[in-house]
């Protein structure tokens, strides 16, 4: 009896699930919700070829009504010899786009690798989102040395190498940026290319780039001429800076677009369609003692302080604050291919709630400052013939995909327009910007209605930076002002899709199973399936009286819900 009261009292405080009202007016349109969360990308671009990588392509193609993109670095590095024919390496890859004749030293164009990749894409109904780099070694400035061998543990630096240089001739290199953007033309048609989107270039303000902002700006006149020659109507933009603004470069750069000396033409100014830069969390460990180790603490407040930044410096150019904008890397920590010691995170459920939490945020800041927030890119993808779970920021592992894939599904729901919603259980935006989610969990709320006003669906989320059990969130939720306009007491249908410890989950499932790293054809089918966006209950019927409904469920901590009435 005694051991019993004494658990429970130990327990208690977790067992009380803490109530939270949402509420929903569904005549509230606030606007359009952009579909930003359907951008995608990697370091490796040669794994799109890869087995794998066709299967989660095909996931990634089939997200929902809007159309997904992929960005890759390296389309244009030099492979090396030694491992031509599959580049299996972090942070690295090749095409061999570019070489040059020993002889006479003439360029040598082949895109046969690059059209492999793109192919990848567009037979599983993904587009490119061309990022221009990085620098052939026979067009570099300092060839030496060219390839590397990136391993978790390494020095982080040691990726920087020949590629990472400016051209020795921007001629030349604008001349292969023609040569690729006409041999697209040629092989996908003007209408298709149109679509793409063609980006100058990763980070020039870190070593990605290993040249001055001058020689950045130089590089994009060079890499935007090169690509409207062949396509006059083509999409191009920059500068892809991390850190948000990066200081004064977003704003430099966007001034020598406006007005500044373009050093390709002589004229003033250069092409700008669209505007990106980067924004990332920064996770802790933090408050080891000796009998308990130090957890994992997320930190959302860095990422949003990069996009409140950078949107801030954009809002302030009045000839270029409409241009769509693209976060074109937008992730809770900066290394997909480092691991973290804490493998829940990625694996789990802390990154999907992370990314419900603060891509809505991000929204919110773009409403905020009336920008044209059109992309937010989730820097991860997979690696074929690697243990499974082991801890990279990825999508899937082995063709099973992680819960994290399942919040893309959700996104991918939500249509058209975006309603007003109340959670109070939701920090206000400042409070995450200022101190994150450190106090209690975060219980937020988005909702969305369709076009014809038959669909309303809104996602929950029980979001806390510490990777740490807390309670449970009891939520009470109404609706008000739905599918009025008919007979009152309507029927709408219910489901609820939710992703948890037991739902949604492939990483529960393949830990349930004694995590076996050679799964049983008959396990993997079930890890399979367990990876699949997966409903709470059987789909239920709600009436409407007089356009109002209530729901109640319980939703534990890093889970989310998403619900979806349906007339
Ligand atoms: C939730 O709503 C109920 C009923 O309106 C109210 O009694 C309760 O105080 C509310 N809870 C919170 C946390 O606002
Ligand atoms: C172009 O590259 C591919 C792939 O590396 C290679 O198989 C092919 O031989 C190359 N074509 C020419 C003409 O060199
Ligand atoms: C960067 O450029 C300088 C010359 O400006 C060169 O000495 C150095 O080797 C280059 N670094 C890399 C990694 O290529
Ligand atoms: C160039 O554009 C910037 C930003 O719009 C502006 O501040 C500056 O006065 C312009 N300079 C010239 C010479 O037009
Ligand atoms: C381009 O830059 C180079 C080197 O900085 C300079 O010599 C040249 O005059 C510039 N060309 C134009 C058109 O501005
Ligand atoms: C925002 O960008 C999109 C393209 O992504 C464009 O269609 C739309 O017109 C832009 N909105 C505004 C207000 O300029
Ligand atoms: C933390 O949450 C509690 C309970 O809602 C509240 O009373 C307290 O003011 C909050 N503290 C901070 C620093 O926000
Ligand atoms: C939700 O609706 C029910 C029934 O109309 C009402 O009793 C309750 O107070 C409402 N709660 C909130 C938080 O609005």
């Amino acid at each position: 009896m005694l051991s019993v009261l004494v658990v429970f009292y130990v327990l208690a405080p977790l067992c009380y699930a803490r109530q939270v009202n949402i509420t929903i007016d569904a005549s509230n349109v606030v606007g359009d919700l952009p579909p930003v969360a359907r951008f995608f990308g990697a370091d490796e671009p040669n794994y799109a070829t890869y087995p794998d990588g066709r299967v989660l392509l095909d996931h990634l193609g089939s997200l929902g009504p809007h159309q997904t993109y992929f960005r890759a670095h390296n389309l244009l590095t030099t492979c090396d010899p030694s491992d031509q024919t599959s580049p299996h390496r972090l942070k690295w890859g090749c095409t061999n786009a570019y070489t040059e004749d020993p002889s006479d030293g003439q360029p040598i164009y082949n895109f046969t690798i690059v059209d492999e990749i793109f192919d990848a894409y567009m037979e599983n109904g993904v587009k490119p989102y061309v990022e221009i780099g990085f620098m052939p070694q026979a067009l570099s400035t300092s060839p030496n040395p060219y390839s590397f061998n990136f391993t978790p543990t390494a020095n982080p630096d040691i990726i920087f190498t020949g590629w990472s240089n400016p051209p020795v001739s921007f001629p030349k290199w604008e001349e292969l940026i023609f040569q690729w953007a006409q041999h697209s033309v040629d092989k996908y048609g003007e209408e298709e290319v149109n679509t793409w989107y063609w980006e100058v270039w990763n980070e020039p303000n870190i070593p990605y780039w290993n040249g001055t902002e001058e020689q950045y700006f130089t590089l994009y006149d060079y890499s935007v001429n090169g690509v409207l020659r062949a396509l006059p109507s083509a999409t191009v933009g920059g500068p892809a800076v991390a850190g948000g603004a990066s200081g004064d470069f977003l704003g430099l750069f966007l001034t020598h677009t406006i007005n500044g000396t373009n050093n390709a033409t002589g004229s003033g100014g250069a092409p700008l369609d669209f505007i990106s830069f980067h924004a990332k969390g920064s996770p802790t460990f933090i408050d080891a003692t000796d009998s308990v180790p130090a957890h994992l603490q997320m930190n959302m407040a860095s990422a949003l302080q990069n996009v409140d930044d950078a949107f801030s410096v954009i809002q302030s150019f009045h000839t270029v604050n409409h241009l769509p904008i693209v976060i074109s890397e937008d992730d809770p920590d900066s290394l997909a291919a480092g691991v973290t010691p804490n493998v829940e995170y990625r694996n789990g459920l802390i990154y999907p709630s992370y990314t419900a939490a603060a891509f809505t945020r991000e929204i919110d800041l773009a409403e905020q400052y009336g920008v044209n927030f059109t992309g937010a890119t989730t820097w991860a993808f997979e690696y074929d013939d690697h243990p499974y779970f082991d801890g990279f920021r990825v999508l899937a592992t082995n063709q099973i995909d992680k819960p994290i894939l399942n919040i893309f599904r959700i996104f991918g729901m939500m249509e058209s327009k975006r309603l007003e919603a109340q959670s109070t259980g939701q920090y206000p935006l400042a409070a995450v910007m200022t101190s994150s989610v450190r106090n209690e969990s975060d219980v937020g709320v988005l909702a969305s209605i369709s076009e014809g006003g038959d669909k309303i669906a809104v996602v929950v989320w029980n979001y806390h930076d510490d990777a740490l059990p807390k309670p449970d969130a009891q939520i009470s939720l109404n609706i008000s002002n739905a599918f009025v306009g008919g007979a009152s007491g309507r029927v709408t249908s219910l489901t609820h899709y939710r992703i948890d410890q037991s739902h949604s989950n492939a990483y529960s499932a393949w830990k349930l199973m004694g995590s076996p790293q050679h799964p049983t054809p008959n396990q993997q089918i079930d890890l399979k399936m367990a990876g699949m966006l997966q409903m709470l209950q059987p789909p239920t019927e709600v009436q409407f009286e007089n356009g109002m409904a209530g729901i109640q469920f319980n939703l534990p901590i890093h889970a989310i819900s998403l619900l979806v009435f349906e007339q």
